[in-house]
């Protein structure tokens, strides 16, 4: 990445959100594609035009399909243009109705893919530690409209699956797990994939793993596969004859070919996720009211979201100011997921009192800020950002006193 000539901040007034010039001369941005071997990628998609099979079943699709199941370890895989499309179909041939349990602290897609079938998400707290759902909070939201559990994988640590799943058995309920970060991620040695009745991974651009767009589910249950594999295709079981309502969720080959050319280079990928999380731990390290999100080491992790929570009592600054403060240095972190999905349309004016059942939901979803990471930013970059970061917290006082100044016009 190219850095102005002023590298090194050490004075406020350097700073370029009060005149200084931004660190960086362009934006680095959280979740910058993984881009693997090039020559492979041109070559397969060379392969694709030369034959003309461009989707529908195509082989590259197929590999893909068989190279991420046999990565996770299960039977089945259906791959898909997006991964909001495989929870809508994973949902819908699940036979999901009523009400169904979701955190509030994930990306939107996971209340959407519900309502968007006129199922109601029932927003459930999440435990501050992993920021998954709370295993006993979501007994309490069970109702006789309750048919199923959306568990999100949050950042890559696994859910309480044991007690999730233990929860859905005695109530009679249907798991799913959102994985769309926990590709490449383990539990109990084995990968995540295998759990509840299906899981849901997204290949979207800015995830470590990307095909450009896309997602897939992955189960053993041989019926729901097959019935996934049919409803993303308009729901046709042969020529003019379809058996059931379906849609177009289907990849197309250049997506998988990105996909399988990616999948060629994961280790590396994973291994500068690694490389750059312990960097920024280390240099992160002692900074008070900052802490950078732990990963369970006994795992395996992909390390791909590099997640701070800004506690404000220590560090006199909020964290949307030390976001406006890196926003300006050309570094845009972002505030994963804020506000929560209870409090965003359509849920905010369908649920005006969930807030009161999501007191830790809301109290992360002011706290926490994603850096950048993945092959797009390099050690000397994290470095500064580390740098700028360790700047403000120091003078937080002094900088607070500025904000309040600008509000104030003084
Ligand atoms: C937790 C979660 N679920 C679902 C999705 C949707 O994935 P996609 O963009 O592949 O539709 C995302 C995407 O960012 C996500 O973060």
């Amino acid at each position: 990445m190219q850095i102005s000539e002023n590298v090194i901040k050490g004075e406020i007034d350097e700073l370029a959100l009060f005149g200084g010039k931004p660190l960086f001369s362009e934006a680095l941005h959280v979740g910058r594609p993984n881009i693997g071997n090039r020559k492979e990628f041109e070559a397969r998609v060379k392969d694709i035009l030369d034959r003309r099979w461009l989707t529908n079943g195509g082989q590259y699709v197929k590999q893909f399909e068989q190279r991420i199941a046999d990565f996770v370890g299960v039977k089945y895989c259906v791959a898909m243009c997006n991964a909001t499309v495989a929870l809508e179909i994973a949902i819908r041939a699940l036979g999901l109705t009523g009400e169904v349990i979701v955190p509030s602290f994930t990306f939107i897609a996971t209340a959407h893919a519900l309502q968007w079938q006129e199922i109601t998400p029932v927003f459930c707290d999440i435990d501050p530690q992993t920021h998954t759902l709370d295993a006993p909070k979501v007994e309490q939201v069970i109702t006789p409209r309750t048919t199923g559990i959306i568990g999100v994988h949050l950042w890559g640590n696994h859910c309480n699956i044991e007690a999730l799943s233990e929860i859905a058995k005695r109530r009679n309920l249907k798991l799913l797990f959102d994985s769309a970060h926990a590709f490449g991620c383990s539990y109990r040695g084995g990968m995540i994939g295998r759990f509840g009745e299906a899981e849901v991974f997204s290949f979207h651009a800015t995830k470590f793993l990307n095909s450009l767009e896309g997602g897939a589910v992955v189960t053993n249950n041989r019926d729901l596969a097959e019935k996934i594999g049919l409803m993303k295709n308009f729901g046709f079981t042969y020529y003019d004859k379809t058996d059931f309502i379906g849609t177009n969720g289907k990849m197309n080959e250049i997506s998988a070919a990105m996909g399988l050319t990616n999948l060629d280079s994961i280790d590396d990928f994973i291994g500068v996720n690694r490389c750059n999380y312990e960097q920024y731990a280390r240099e992160l390290s002692g900074l008070e009211g900052v802490t950078l999100l732990t990963y369970d080491e006994t795992e395996k992790c992909n390390y791909q979201y590099i997640v701070l929570e800004i506690d404000q009592t220590r560090t006199i600054l909020n964290r949307d100011q030390i976001m406006e403060i890196l926003h300006s240095e050309n570094v845009l972190a972002r505030r994963y997921f804020y506000p929560g999905c209870h409090m965003m349309e359509p849920y905010r004016s369908y649920f005006p009192h969930a807030r009161l059942l999501l007191p830790e939901t809301e109290n992360l979803a002011q706290r926490v800020l994603c850096l950048p990471t993945g092959t797009g930013v390099n050690g000397s970059d994290i470095g500064l950002i580390c740098q700028i970061i360790r700047l403000l917290v120091e003078n937080g006082s002094e900088i607070a006193t500025r904000f309040q100044n600008r509000q104030t016009g003084a």
